[in-house]
């Protein structure tokens, strides 16, 4: 049934407080340091009194501070990134390269090759983005709607110069700057072990997951960004219908992620 608008208003309203004051959580260090001190994990939109020892983990440490180091800050992403790392160690182990769709300064991907060592891992890393934001052309009305290229303009200026300086130390990386899906054809890809897909916009997303889909070998991992994150319907919806025709369901994470095994 339609709601009324002043409903949905208010609903906004509250909505973006309670945003607002969840950022002041995340960022504000002594709130941290109480959450701290209570084993509470709180940031990213997930709060959880579960064990995350992971962030005790010297290898994880270095590696959320390499993502820091290319991204010229923090996001609050540790859970994400704990989960990113999980899923390239997993992948490591199978036949494939990996691939990103949706890089930006590659705070998860800087992560991962540090973790893995990437330098003696002999896999390829194809990074795939326009470097300057989202195509505007692919961006849906509902997607519109939802400020996507407002954010877009404010969030992503040109960062290529910058990211091809961060990744210059590791080996067998390729950096396939413009738009997905028409920069996919220019790179022959056989085999993917791990498929990141973090574009903020489904058009581009979709086309990717259903390119890579014949190439990624069983086994092999599909981390959606997006999946489940509040305020990233749209994306859902379209994965959603993805998993139905491919007969495969989509593990939604409490840290807005959507993880694919590859039967
Ligand atoms: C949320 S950011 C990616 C964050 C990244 N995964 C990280 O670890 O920091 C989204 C990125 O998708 C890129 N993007 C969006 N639409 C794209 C498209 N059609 N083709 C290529 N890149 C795109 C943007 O330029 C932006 O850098």
């Amino acid at each position: 049934m339609e709601k009324h608008p002043s409903h949905t208003s208010i609903k906004r309203f509250f909505l973006s407080l309670f945003g607002n004051v969840l950022n002041f959580i995340y960022v504000n260090p002594c709130i941290q340091s109480v959450f701290s001190a209570l084993s509470i994990y709180g940031e990213d939109g997930l709060f959880s009194m579960h064990n995350h020892d992971f962030m005790k983990d010297p290898h994880f440490r270095s590696a959320y501070r390499r993502g820091i180091q290319a991204n010229g800050k923090d996001l609050y992403w540790k859970w994400r990134v704990h989960v990113g790392l999980w899923a390239a160690s997993h992948a490591v182990q199978l036949d494939g390269d990996f691939v990103e769709c949706g890089v930006n300064r590659g705070f998860l991907s800087s992560s991962i090759m540090e973790y893995l060592h990437w330098n003696s891992v002999g896999k390829k890393f194809y990074l795939f983005d326009t470097f300057h934001g989202l195509d505007d052309d692919l961006v849906s009305p509902e997607e519109k709607a939802l400020g996507r290229i407002e954010e877009s303009h404010r969030v992503y200026p040109d960062c290529y110069m910058e990211v091809k300086k961060n990744f210059q130390k590791y080996k067998n990386v390729t950096l396939i700057r413009g738009s997905v899906p028409s920069t996919l054809f220019t790179v022959s890809i056989r085999r993917v072990c791990y498929l990141s897909i973090d574009m903020n916009n489904y058009t581009p997303e979709i086309a990717a997951a259903e390119y890579f889909w014949p190439k990624l070998v069983p086994g092999a991992i599909i981390l959606l960004d997006d999946y489940a994150y509040k305020g990233f319907l749209p994306q859902k919806k379209a994965f959603d219908a993805f998993a139905r025709k491919k007969g495969i369901s989509i593990l939604s994470l409490p840290t807005g992620q959507g993880l694919i095994i590859k039967p």
